[in-house]
């Protein structure tokens, strides 16, 4: 039976470290990979304590081309080539589009959609080599109906999507898939930090009301916790998924159906 090795980058906390866990429990070796490399460390220790699953943990910033390739060398060397990936990684800022400076959009686009493509560039060649391959890039619904306040999270955002649907095409003949998990409004340290933002930002009372609003427009009643978005990372990495590919899965509790 093929070796299952997964790395995931931005593994560390919140969606990732919830697909770590859930790739654990059917994968030979774990690569959980963030710019946090203490953090990084103390998740893979404690995933393999919980699981007796081989966890390595390791540090690299996605936005960095050369330490994405060192990465990726350690991985090997560690664990072998991995032919799940997951790409978790991305900062978000809670602003409006006029008041962003170039220096925003650099910032975001530098983890979000540099990240994602520096991590396919350098991780994908060894699926296309073994035959087989399940990629996992996680954007946002906002990308796909907009976002006020987040104009350039969500335009990275639909860059991802366009990527790696492109790459789906390319890629197909070889057994790999790619496809985009999508997430609504989940319960994470990206999504308490930005929250926070907006109530520095627009104050308590309009904050208030806005939470209530946000609620409202849930048909399921409640916001996503990590392990609601997991699930969906797992199933598109399963051989239950072999015929998909190129596809964008929304896990959002009916927020948008489009
Ligand atoms: N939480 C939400 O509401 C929500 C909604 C839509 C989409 N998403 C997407 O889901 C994914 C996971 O989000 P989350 O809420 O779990 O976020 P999170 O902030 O809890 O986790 C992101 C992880 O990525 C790491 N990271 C950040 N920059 C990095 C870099 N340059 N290189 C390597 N690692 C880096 C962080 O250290 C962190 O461990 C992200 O792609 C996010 O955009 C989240």
């Amino acid at each position: 039976m093929r070796k299952r090795v997964a790395m995931v980058m931005g593994g560390a906390r919140g969606i990732g470290f919830a697909s770590c866990r859930r790739l654990a429990k059917d994968c030979d070796g774990i690569a959980i990979v963030d710019i946090n490399g203490d953090r990084a460390e103390q998740a893979a220790k404690r995933l393999q304590e919980e699981t007796g699953t081989k966890v390595v943990g390791f540090a690299a910033d996605a936005g960095q081309r050369e330490e994405v390739v060192r990465v990726r060398r350690e991985i090997k060397e560690a664990l072998g080539a991995p032919s799940i990936l997951v790409n978790c990684a991305a900062i978000v800022d809670d602003k409006l589009f006029l008041e962003s400076t170039p220096e925003d959009w650099d910032r975001i686009l530098h983890v979000c959609l540099y990240g994602t493509m520096h991590t396919l560039h350098e991780f994908l060649p060894d699926m296309v080599t073994a035959g087989y391959g399940r990629v996992v890039c996680l954007a946002s619904d906002s990308a796909k109906g907009g976002q006020a306040r987040l104009s350039y999270y969500a335009a990275a955002k639909g860059a991802v999507l366009a990527l790696t649907k492109s790459i789906a095409q390319e890629l197909g003949r070889s057994g790999v898939t790619l496809n985009i998990v999508s997430p609504g409004a989940t319960n994470t340290e990206m999504r308490q930090g930005r929250e926070a933002q907006m109530k520095a930002s627009i104050g308590d009372e309009k904050y208030e009301r806005r939470v209530k609003a946000v609620l409202k427009a849930y048909p399921l009643g409640r916001l996503g916790e990590s392990d609601d978005i997991a699930a969906a990372v797992h199933f598109l990495t399963s051989d239950d998924a072999s015929w998909i590919t190129g596809q964008v899965l929304s896990v959002n509790g009916g927020w948008s159906m489009a």
